[in-house]
C-alpha cells in the first residue's frame, strides 16, 4: 500500500493503465480526486462521458446513482465506485415501490413521468424520460402537450422548471438535504457583505434562495457563468466541492461560498465519502462494483437514452 499521497497518486495512475480504466468525477468531489480524474463535470456531462468511453473499467467518483447511470449505458463494462454507501437524499426520497404504487393509484391520469437523474435505476425504469439540472428545461419543453407531467423526485428543481417553461407539473415532494440548508437569511447576509457580488445558485435550492440569485444553473453551467461574467465577486450557492473546479477554471474571480445559517459553506456527506485511498482500493480490487438486474437495467436505459438524444 502506498504511504505518501505522491505514491498514492502514482499508483492510481499505474492501476488505471493496467485496468484500462477511466476515472470520472463529479464537480463536488474533493480537489485531490478532481485533479486525478480524466473528466470532471456535472451529471449530464458525466452521463455522456460514460456513454462514449471505450475503457474497460469506469471508476466513478460521485454518488451511487451516477455510477448506476454509467452502468445502465454500459452493461458489459465494469463500473466501480470508491464507496458504495455514497447515496443521495433525493434518491432516498423516492423509493421505486412508492412511485410504482402512486402511478397505479393514479393510472387514470396517464402521467408522462420525468425523473431527475438523482434517483435509483428502479425509479428510472418507471419513467418516460430522465433529465438533469443541465437539460431539465429542454426536456420538459419536449414533453407531449396532451399529457399531464409528474416530475420526480426534486420539488425545488421542479418548481424552477415550471417557472422557466410555463408548464404545470405535479411534483414529488423530495429535496436535496444540502441545498435546502441555504436560506433567504444566510444568502441575504452574505450579499450585504459583498454588495457588488453576483449570486449563482443551483436549482435544487428553495424558491426563496433562487429569487436572490442572478443565475440559476447546473454545476457545469456555473463554470461558464463564472468564466464569462466581467464581475469579480461571485457568491456560489451550492456544495463546497464546486469551488475547487471554479477556482481552477476562473482563477481571476473571487469566489465566495454560499453560507448556511450555521456554516460558512456546505458539504454533501455522500459526495465526501469518496477519498483518494478508496479510489486506489477500488481500482486495485475492482470492488465495489455496480451490479444491476438486467430487466431493470433495460427498462432504465430507454428513458436515459431518450434524454441523451433529446438534449443534444
Ligand atoms: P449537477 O448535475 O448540476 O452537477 O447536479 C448534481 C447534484 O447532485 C446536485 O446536487
Ligand atoms: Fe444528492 Fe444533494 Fe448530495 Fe447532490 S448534493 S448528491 S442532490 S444529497
Amino acid at each position: 500500500m502506498p504511504t505518501t499521497s505522491l505514491d498514492l497518486r502514482a499508483d492510481i495512475l499505474r492501476l488505471k493503465k493496467e485496468r484500462n480504466a477511466i476515472i470520472l468525477a463529479h464537480n463536488y468531489q474533493t480537489g485531490d480526486i478532481q485533479d486525478i480524474a480524466d473528466y470532471v463535470g456535472d451529471s449530464l456531462g458525466l452521463a455522456y462521458q460514460a456513454q462514449e468511453t471505450d475503457a474497460d473499467v469506469i471508476a466513478f467518483c460521485g454518488v451511487h446513482f451516477m455510477a448506476e447511470t454509467a452502468k445502465i449505458v454500459n452493461p458489459n463494462k465494469t463500473v466501480i465506485l470508491p464507496d458504495k454507501d455514497a447515496g443521495c437524499s433525493l434518491e432516498e426520497s423516492c423509493p421505486a415501490d412508492e412511485l410504482e404504487k402512486y402511478l397505479k393509484e393514479n393510472a387514470d391520469k396517464n402521467y408522462y413521468v420525468i425523473a431527475y437523474i438523482n434517483c435509483s435505476a428502479g425509479v428510472k425504469a418507471l419513467c418516460d424520460v430522465i433529465c438533469t439540472s443541465g437539460n431539465a428545461v429542454k426536456i420538459v419543453n419536449k414533453a407531449p402537450a396532451d399529457r399531464p407531467i409528474l416530475f420526480v423526485p426534486d420539488a425545488n428543481l421542479g418548481a424552477w422548471v415550471m417557472e422557466q417553461t410555463g408548464r404545470k407539473m405535479d411534483l414529488w415532494k423530495g429535496a436535496c438535504y444540502v441545498h435546502v440548508e441555504f436560506t433567504r437569511n444566510s444568502i441575504s447576509k452574505i450579499k450585504e457583505e459583498y454588495p457588488d457580488a453576483l449570486v449563482v445558485a443551483h436549482p435544487e435550492c428553495t424558491t426563496a434562495v433562487r429569487l436572490l440569485a442572478d443565475e440559476v444553473c447546473s454545476t457545469e453551467k456555473m463554470v461558464d457563468f463564472c468564466k464569462n461574467t466581467p464581475v469579480k465577486n461571485i457568491i456560489v450557492v451550492t456544495e463546497s466541492g464546486m469551488l475547487h473546479r471554479l477556482q481552477k477554471e476562473a482563477p481571476d474571480k473571487n469566489l465566495i461560498p454560499g453560507p448556511t445559517d450555521h456554516c460558512a459553506c456546505n458539504d454533501c456527506k455522500f459526495m465526501k465519502m469518496n477519498t483518494l485511498q478508496k479510489l486506489h482500493a477500488c481500482l486495485d480490487t475492482l470492488e465495489p462494483q455496480v451490479i444491476l438486474p438486467e430487466d431493470v437495467r433495460q427498462r432504465a436505459e430507454a428513458p436515459l437514452l431518450r434524454m441523451l438524444e433529446q438534449s443534444k
